[in-house]
């Protein structure tokens, strides 16, 4: 079953076909971030009319890239939430008219679903379920369990913060990227030799008996340190501070996230932990959880790094194994789409 997915929730304007849920056929991708880098930070109005300008370039380049015929496709497939409003409209507007056009299924997807199924594409063997899932990206972070296809149970997630915007927000006061600074964040890191700053962050509910994540009060911890001179100059100067603070602010992460995730394997038995989400993209949390998970005898599954931040491709995945076409009138767009509806 030959799915053409399209995915628009945020900067991105993405489309793809996959086979079965599996086998990648083509995909493009074309973004509006640079705008958003001169601004420091997305403006929704802007990302909206990137959309417009982006959507049909990127459905012809889809579908031309693959030698297919838009009349081969067995179903189409949108992100329906969450995100911004303005960019979700154009995709699900486009999605529709196809769907129209040549008389096939629309498959509505969430797209915080659709992360967790870049664990399925061009993989050797996919995941066993049951499964705990953590989606961890700018807008979210949630631990699901995923008992099967379409029944997952929400867990936990984050109380105010989503990761990523932490990592963000790190990387904006450490003054390497006014906009979407995650990866910077991580290279910094990882050329750190001694991290002079070890346990100097606080690890937000990582005592708790819950599933529940903070990250607002590690952004606020790191604004504290950036602000001491003090601290500066006893650690030996700004870059091995800079340094040191990327490593520590990874760690505290990383530290969380596997606390937690441990501690619900053992309470749901599961077979696998999966990832998705742009922060798993970040290689500190990659090995981290790998070690960890894998110990105690769980497979993990983390997708490769281009299917971590946003793209049609899980889209496309989720759709096949999410297979639910509502009639046309009934998709819509929700911008405060939650990962369990
Ligand atoms: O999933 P995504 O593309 O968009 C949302 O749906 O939010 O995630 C984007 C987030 C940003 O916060 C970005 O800084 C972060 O993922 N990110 C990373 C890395 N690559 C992207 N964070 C940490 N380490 C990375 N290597
Ligand atoms: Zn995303």
């Amino acid at each position: 079953m030959k799915i053409f997915a399209i995915e628009t929730s945020c900067d991105e304007t993405a489309a793809a076909i996959v086979e079965n849920g599996a086998t990648l056929l083509s995909s493009t991708l074309a973004t509006s971030k640079d705008f958003h880098e001169i601004t420091g930070g997305i403006v929704p109005e802007v990302a909206a009319r990137k959309q417009v300008e982006a959507i049909v370039p990127v459905i012809e380049q889809t579908i031309n890239s693959s030698g297919l015929k838009m009349q081969e496709m067995d179903a189409f497939a949108v992100t329906v939430g969450p995100g911004l409003i303005g960019s979700l409209v154009v995709g699900v507007a486009a999605a529709k008219a196809l769907a129209f056009v040549y008389n096939k299924p629309l498959i509505p997807v969430n797209h915080l679903v659709g992360h967790i199924y870049a664990n399925w594409v061009d993989v050797a063997e996919p995941p066993k379920l049951p499964a705990l899932a953590l989606v961890i990206s700018g807008g979210h972070t949630d631990l699901v369990l995923m008992r099967g296809h379409g029944n997952l149970e929400y867990l936990g997630g984050t109380l105010d913060d989503a990761a990523g915007e932490a990592f963000d927000k790190t990387a904006r006061l450490l003054g390497l990227k006014k906009y979407l600074g995650g990866a910077e964040l991580s290279k910094l890191a990882a050329s750190c030799e001694k991290n002079m700053l070890k346990d100097k962050l606080p690890r937000p509910k990582i005592k708790d008996e819950d599933y529940d994540f903070s990250f607002s009060g590690l952004k606020t911890a790191v604004k504290r340190l950036v602000e001491s001179t003090e601290i500066e100059k006893e650690v030996g100067g700004a870059e091995l501070f800079a340094k040191s603070l990327a490593r520590e602010f990874e760690d505290a992460v990383s530290d969380v996230v596997s606390t937690k995730i441990l501690r619900a394997i053992k309470e749901f038995n599961v077979k696998s932990v999966l990832i998705g989400g742009g922060v798993a993209a970040n290689q500190n949390l990659r090995s981290v959880l790998e070690a960890k998970v894998t110990t105690l005898g769980v497979n993990f599954h983390m997708p490769p790094m281009k299917y971590c931040t946003d793209n049609a491709v899980y889209i496309a995945s989720a759709a096949f194994f999410n297979n639910d076409p509502y009639p046309l009138d009934k998709i819509n767009a929700n911008p405060s789409l939650g990962i369990v509806g």
